[in-house]
């Protein structure tokens, strides 16, 4: 069974009552696929990448009816039992024209146009209209915790198509807007923090495990009480399609673990995950900002742009059934993962600091 805009507006109500019960969980999360009582038609922009695929698994496990649209270039034949449309974000939104969805996914938009685009061509031909923002909107994190009603960061052109460190932030927050503009009863914005677990094709979080499973003197950065967070992919997803089937509406920062963590108790966990027999030695923020080392993979010292980065007010996420599992989870999964992949991948970590600087930065540290 399907439904319409008026159907998801009228239902929003339910999910309210829907998202009381999240609020009771444990927090805890479980890969458990439980069957949707009312299978959706779900469109999903750029499924192929690494979230996608995480939210189709979810999806079709539920018995829910997914579409992909992308170029037909990463991961081609990732879900040959999948409908897959052809197009492009940037020039050819033809293959959408004529059909209806519950629900589209937007995974792949990164700039105001892509979304302004899509909806026009969607228009009422889907329900409602689900954005994946970041928490990057925020940037500069001046202010801690920060709430989805916090300030969003801003960008002197917006109409420009550049997207990099400075910009992307900015332009998620202005793509948003977009969304709920053109969807206003029926928008899902979800602003995920650093995503994080196996199949991570950046080595931001999967350097931790495999720096701690090598062992030895290993540098832990800045104070043990920094605080720092992330979202498991696998958890991220689950929420994305819990909230679409609570046909909930709104703004929702996804960030774990639900109690706040420091720098000091991941690594513990992190390296109790992986048995590793590493031992720390903390070099503080400013001696590591002046050898060129601001942040290391995703950590950041709590401090000017960045004091919030890692304060991010969870609950309202965790009030509608947001489950993160506990880190040594993720870290021994990614760690495994990480292990299946070929000897060349595995040579050089995609991000965190080599061996050999790590080791004059410990001795330089020593010798100060
Ligand atoms: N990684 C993080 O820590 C993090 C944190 C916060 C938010 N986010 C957000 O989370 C989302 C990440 O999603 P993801 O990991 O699944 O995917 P992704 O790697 O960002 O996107 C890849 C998907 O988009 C499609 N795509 C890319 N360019 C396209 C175009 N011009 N036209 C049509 N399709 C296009 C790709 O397929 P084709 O190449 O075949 O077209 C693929 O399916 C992004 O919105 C990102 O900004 C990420």
């Amino acid at each position: 069974m399907s439904f319409t805009r008026r159907d998801f507006v009228r239902t929003s109500a339910l999910a309210g009552a829907a998202a009381g019960l999240g609020a009771c969980s444990s927090g805890d999360a479980s890969d458990e696929a439980t069957p949707a009582a009312d299978p959706l038609r779900v469109l999903i922009l750029g499924g192929t990448g690494w979230l996608g695929p995480n939210q189709v698994r979810t999806a079709v496990g539920r018995g829910h009816e997914v579409t992909l649209f992308n170029r037909g270039r990463r991961n081609p034949g990732m879900f040959p039992e999948l409908e897959t449309l052809i197009g492009d974000r940037n020039d050819n939104l033809e293959s959408l024209r004529g059909r209806t969805w519950d629900v589209v996914i937007d995974n792949s938009a990164t700039i105001p146009r892509w979304v302004r685009q899509s909806t026009e061509v969607l228009g009422d031909s889907v329900g409602a209209y689900v954005f994946v923002s970041s928490v990057g909107v925020y940037l500069p994190y001046l202010t801690a915790p920060l709430a989805e009603d916090g300030p969003v960061g801003t960008i002197d052109d917006p109409t420009t198509e550049e997207v990099n460190g400075a910009t992307y932030g900015a332009l998620k927050a202005l793509s948003e807007e977009v969304a709920r503009q053109a969807y206003p009863d029926t928008y899902q914005v979800v602003r995920p923090g650093y995503i994080v677990g196996p199949e991570d094709p950046t080595d931001r979080f999967t350097y931790w495990p495999v720096r701690m499973a090598r062992g030895g003197e290993m540098l832990a950065p800045g104070s043990p009480s920094d605080p720092i967070q992330q979202i498991d992919v696998r958890d991220l997803a689950t929420f994305m399609i819990d909230l679409v089937e609570q046909r909930a509406t709104g703004t929702f920062n996804a960030v774990g673990p639900r109690e706040s963590l420091s720098m000091a108790r991941f690594l513990e966990s992190v390296g109790g995950a992986v048995e590793s027999e590493a031992e720390l030695t903390w070099v503080d923020a400013d001696f590591l900002e002046e050898r060129d080392v601001s942040f290391l993979t995703y950590w950041a010292p709590p401090r000017g742009d960045y004091l919030g980065m890692h304060q991010i007010d969870g609950s309202k996420a965790f009030a509608h059934g947001l489950r993160s599992r506990p880190i040594a989870e993720t870290a021994s999964d990614t760690l495994d993962w990480f292990n299946t992949l070929d000897e060349e991948r595995r040579a050089e970590l995609r991000s965190g600091i080599p061996a050999d600087r790590e080791a004059d930065i410990l001795a330089a540290w020593a010798a100060r």
